[in-house]
């Protein structure tokens, strides 16, 4: 592809924080620690979660790259940067997670397949670009369509990495063609993040965020879009990032029996604390993140800390000394809130922490209830234990 490669090895990998827990080096997959996270609402790119599933692409020639965009449409076309650039922009606020995200307390219920994560694989970050709406507008597909012509239902995006799943082929994902022309629906080709030209980690120079679904549908290093009639048949799609009952294991798994999995439940995770915490008697401040996927608002974050038999309300907020309302037309729908309350911890207790969306869904109790071979999608409350001693970690 003009302008742009896939490196085959890791010898050009672009260089990262130091501070960055690094859970696979090559590919290369790290997240930050727990209490960047809420340093701020809006994550930094050196501190965003970086989610890699083979070397980092490098760009040769930024004027000679395009995507090519074609497939059940009718004609196809290429789209060079300055083609996206002439389209509206518009900066999107949301909430990427990958579906891995609380991965190792999963696997510690039971073994599961995957990178491990702690509760940092996600990060909220200000997404520059033009909407796919306004691009596949621009090729001859109408806002607001959900079968072209020639049977068009889904838009595949094709990355240039070369992966070891797809026996080093690309990264390919895909959404439904009525989400993909909704611009409602916000669904970016985007060329920014918080403001900057996207990074090579993100998906310099062009990447797809797909708001309120889980981050594998949100491609880097785009090559190409295509309209096609099932959804991909990429290994992410078709043999991943499907969510299985607790029954199904590598004997008697099916993947055809499944649906790729979309927009990601509610979740939250504390963030002031580390699963096991030394302490002195006293006030403490428990601290985190919340969000839901679908674009629905957070309602509600309860605290407990008598392992849920009584709870109270976190205060929530997206705009520091702005009070979040979860419906409300001046909150970010895409992304997550932060949650904050001071608890008074006088003996070693276990903190928990659980939130409820304006759908009225609840994250559920066990990690056990919800266990699957992949180790997606742990939801699970969120505990921290709290020692008292005599000093303060
Ligand atoms: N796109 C490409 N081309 N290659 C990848 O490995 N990983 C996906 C998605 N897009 C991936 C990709 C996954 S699983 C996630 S969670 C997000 O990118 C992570 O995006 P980030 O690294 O910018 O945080």
């Amino acid at each position: 592809m003009p302008g742009i490669r896939g490196p085959s090895n890791y010898s050009q990998e672009p260089t990262r924080h130091p501070s960055l827990i690094i859970n696979a080096k090559e590919p290369f997959n790290a997240e930050p620690p727990r209490w960047a996270l809420i340093s701020s609402y809006v994550t930094p790119v050196a501190m965003f979660y970086k989610r890699n599933h083979g070397p980092i692409p490098i760009v040769e020639d930024i004027e000679s790259y395009y995507i090519d965009i074609g497939g059940l449409m009718g004609s196809s076309r290429k789209l060079y940067m300055r083609d996206v650039r002439s389209l509206p922009k518009y900066n999107v606020t949301a909430t990427l997670q990958c579906a891995g995200n609380r991965r190792t307390s999963m696997s510690k219920v039971r073994t599961v397949k995957g990178v491990g994560w702690d509760v940092s694989a996600l990060g909220n970050a200000v997404w520059g670009g033009a909407k796919l709406a306004d691009v596949l507008e621009l090729v001859g597909v109408p806002k607001f369509t959900s079968v072209t012509h020639s049977g068009g239902k889904h838009v595949e995006f094709v990355s240039i990495d070369q992966c070891k799943e797809e026996n080093g082929g690309p990264y390919k994902a895909s959404i439904p063609l009525s989400q993909a022309t909704n611009p409602e629906a916000d669904v970016l080709l985007a060329y920014e993040m918080n403001g900057e030209p996207l990074n090579r980690d993100h998906g310099y120079p062009l990447r797809t965020i797909v708001p309120g679904v889980i981050g594998a549908r949100s491609v880097k290093w785009l090559d190409s879009i295509s309209i096609i009639a099932e959804s991909s048949q990429g290994f992410f799609m078709a043999k991943d990032y499907k969510m299985f009952p607790p029954s199904v294991n590598w004997d008697n798994i099916n993947w055809d029996s499944r649906r790729p999995q979309m927009d990601f439940p509610v979740q939250c995770a504390i963030c002031s604390l580390e699963d096991v915490n030394a302490i002195t008697p006293g006030k403490v401040k428990v601290c985190g993140y919340a969000v839901s996927g679908g674009g629905r608002g957070i309602e509600r974050v309860d605290i407990s800390i008598d392992c849920g038999k009584t709870w109270f309300e976190a205060s929530r907020y997206q705009k520091p000394g702005i009070s979040y309302v979860a419906d409300d037309i001046s909150s970010d729908k895409w992304a997550w809130v932060l949650f904050e309350s001071i608890v008074d911890v006088p003996t070693s207790v276990e903190i928990v922490a659980k939130a409820v969306d304006i759908a009225g869904n609840v994250q559920p109790e066990s990690v056990q209830t919800i266990w699957n071979l992949r180790g997606i999608l742990n939801t699970s409350w969120h505990r921290v234990q709290v020692r008292v001693g005599h000093s303060k970690m």
